[in-house]
């Protein structure tokens, strides 16, 4: 075999390994979307911020936090929810204009959010996160797959 087709054959393993080493897979072995592992660095990371914000002491920490959750939603933004699949034509628009509509929803209540941990507002930082908590059970219910 020429050298030249022997390394794209490599080449080609090494990209399906990298693949399935990156995707990671549930315990019913299917692979989890990159929308899920957005969804859940939000979560882990709001239930630290949630611990910040009501210290006055601690506040700031919490600035860079809220800033890499801002990033994991532009991310989840550019996603579409597996849902969606279900749905089709005028159906499946409006419902992919709402997911993006309610994941911008999601951005600005983060930005303010930033905004009062930066100025040490812990009244004004618990609000928001309560706001953020019920636009985040409202947009589940409408966005997550039903099991
Ligand atoms: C900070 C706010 C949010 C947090 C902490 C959060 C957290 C989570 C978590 C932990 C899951 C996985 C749940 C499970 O597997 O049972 C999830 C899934 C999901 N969330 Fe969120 N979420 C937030 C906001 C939103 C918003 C605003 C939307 C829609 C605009 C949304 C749409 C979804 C969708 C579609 C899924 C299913 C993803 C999939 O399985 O592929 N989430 N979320």
């Amino acid at each position: 075999m020429q050298p030249k087709f022997l390394g794209a054959i490599v080449a080609a393993l090494a990209a399906v390994f990298l693949l399935a080493w990156k995707t990671p897979v549930t315990q019913d072995g299917h692979s989890e979307s990159a929308l899920h592992e957005r969804m859940e660095d939000l979560n882990s990371t709001l239930r630290r911020v949630n611990r910040l914000v009501k210290d006055k002491q601690k506040i700031s920490e919490a600035v860079d936090l809220v800033v890499e959750m801002e990033h994991d939603v532009l991310d989840a933004k550019g996603e579409v929810p597996p849902r969606a699949d279900k749905l089709e034509g005028a159906v499946r628009d409006s419902f992919v204009l709402g997911y993006r509509r309610d994941m911008i929803k999601l951005l600005v209540m983060l930005t303010e959010l930033e905004m009062a941990c930066l100025e040490g507002n812990t009244d004004a930082a618990q609000a928001v996160v309560e706001r953020l908590v019920s636009h985040r059970n409202a947009s589940h219910e409408l966005y997550q797959d039903e099991e």
